[in-house]
């Protein structure tokens, strides 16, 4: 697909909810963790298909407050592939100028993918490229939820003294980032699963069949020819915007 690539063409943050590895491996007769492994071909793809093309922020939906509640052995696969994918990757970060980052209950994540996890944001501080965000243990109402409880303390501290839109974002973890104008869901489902619930008010949204382990620049391309071909109102008129 054809894109234009110009930069005030393309979305400046793009968000996707990598979603289908179960089912990918279900296919293959393997066990779902087979999925999640073949996952990072399409991680590596996403993100140096939006590093190339000049995107500034990329966040992945990589594990959800609720996704906890799995069984405890593909919780357990999950954070040990974290943990090496993060230790060989880290080096492509950089030879690709990208600055990783992680938003969610970080907290909450062993202390072994914590450590890699703070090694190789460090590491990738001083790169000026594509921005990666790493969703971990987030969901959209778990950060609306540590914002309110964080302005509370603020407001009744006195640091704060009005309450206002642009007060909740500067609270909330993706409070440096623009919103995204674009986010892709794959594997068919239609629905958000508590991702940036915030930040999504006006995104366009891409759904496709592909499953995540699947996915590839192309993909990408054809979600951003998508968004190009979208009229963005934000309530307006189709006439207002023309004139
Ligand atoms: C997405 O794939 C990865 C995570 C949520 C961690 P799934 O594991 O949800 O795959 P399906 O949806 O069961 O196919
Ligand atoms: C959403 O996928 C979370 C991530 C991709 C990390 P899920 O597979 O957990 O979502 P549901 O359960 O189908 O809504
Ligand atoms: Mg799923």
């Amino acid at each position: 697909m054809s894109i234009n690539r110009d930069k005030a063409n393309l979305p400046k943050h793009v968000a996707i909810i990598m979603d289908g590895n179960g089912r990918w491996a279900k296919k293959q007769g393997a066990k779902r963790i087979f999925g999640h492994k073949n996952a990072i071909k399409a991680v590596r793809e996403a993100t140096e298909g939006c590093a190339e093309l000049g995107v500034d922020f990329l966040t992945l939906y990589a594990f959800s407050t609720e996704n906890w509640d799995r069984p405890k052995a593909e919780v357990f696969g999950l954070m040990k592939l974290l943990v090496s994918t993060i230790r060989s990757e880290t080096k492509t970060l950089t030879k690709n100028n990208v600055k990783l980052r992680a938003i969610g209950d970080i907290s909450k994540l062993p202390a072994d993918c914590q450590k890699e996890l703070q090694e190789a944001i460090q590491l990738t501080e001083g790169n000026t490229g594509l921005t990666l965000v790493l969703a971990l243990s987030y969901s959209g109402r778990w950060d609306i939820t540590q914002a309110t409880q964080r302005m509370s303390e603020d407001f009744k501290e006195g640091k704060i003294d009005v309450i206002e839109q642009d007060t909740i974002k500067q609270y909330l973890s993706t409070a440096s980032m623009p919103d995204p104008e674009l986010l892709i869901r794959t594997s068919g489902e239609q629905r958000i699963s508590n991702f940036l619930l915030w930040e999504i008010a006006y995104t366009e949204l891409f759904f496709t069949n592909i499953l995540w382990p699947d996915f590839r620049r192309e993909v990408l391309h054809e979600a951003i020819g998508a968004f190009q071909n979208r009229e963005r109102r934000y309530g307006k008129t189709s006439e207002q915007l023309t004139t």
